[in-house]
């Protein structure tokens, strides 16, 4: 089965509005070209309209780096599916490592974020994956089906065919070190057979699993070749145009 290969830029807490705006004009004209692969971009949210002004019409999709699950009202420094679409952002991350780390991200919030996503339109990037306690505990598969489970809990099939999920290791996360391709590609088995075992193979099967965590021109075209890879979610390497092409690129 063919699936849609989606490289996707987090910037993070990174890019002043005229950064954000190079950067994004950058990466429109490097891309420009690409055709088989979705390129997305997620800035923080206040470089959101700005970047839209410049990719609107272009191949470059845009991403948030998060949501609230409730639709509007007094939850003061939140950002709604709503006010995310009427700015015409598609794709939103989700169960990232560093909210679960920092700002006491739950398999649960993720999972009300998932949902209301669904319901609203959004595309959700659900991110998984073990710290490297986890893996040196021989945890991967435990935590793995606990936060696939919990993010995808009441989820019915044909909107789970809509996610699209990222593993991304913890420990590859920033630090330089990368999952092996065959590491990667083991993990992402992992939660195909999670999925299966929760929805369907057809399900499974038809998900985009992009691999995160310290991914680079270098190595991208590597783990791209993996046949359970389906594309990145990119940190570092994405905040400069040239080397997000690479990875864009190595497919
Ligand atoms: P990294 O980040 O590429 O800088 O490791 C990936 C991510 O956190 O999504």
């Amino acid at each position: 089965m063919s699936r849609k290969i989606i490289v996707a830029g987090n910037w993070k807490m990174n890019t002043t509005l005229d950064e954000a705006k190079a950067l994004a004009k950058g990466i429109v004209e490097a891309v420009k070209d690409v055709k088989d692969v979705e390129v997305v971009v997620c800035p923080p949210y206040i470089n959101i309209a700005p970047v839209m002004e410049i990719v609107a019409g272009t191949n470059v999709a845009v991403g948030a780096q998060d949501i609230h699950w409730e639709e509007s009202g007094a939850y003061t420094s939140k950002v709604s599916a709503d006010m995310l679409l009427s700015h015409g952002v598609k794709y939103v991350i989700l169960g990232h490592s560093e909210p679960r780390q920092y700002f006491g991200e739950t398999d649960a919030t993720v999972n009300k974020k998932t949902i209301v996503a669904l319901a609203k339109g959004l595309i959700p990037i659900v991110c998984v994956g073990e710290t490297l306690e986890e893996r040196e505990a021989d945890k991967i598969v435990e935590v793995l089906s606990t936060q696939t489970k919990g993010a995808f809990a009441g989820i019915s099939a044909d909107d789970a065919k809509k996610c699209v999920i990222a593993y991304e290791p913890v420990w590859a996360i920033g630090t330089g070190k990368t999952a092996t391709p065959e590491m990667a590609d083991d993990a992402h088995k992992v939660i195909r057979d999670i999925l299966t075992e929760m929805y369907n193979t057809e399900v499974a099967q038809s998900i985009t699993i992009q691999y995160g965590g310290s991914m680079k021109p270098d190595n991208a075209k590597e783990l791209l070749a993996q046949p359970n890879i389906d594309g990145g979610l990119i940190g570092g390497a994405a905040l400069k145009a040239d080397s997000f092409y690479g990875i864009v690129s190595a497919k």
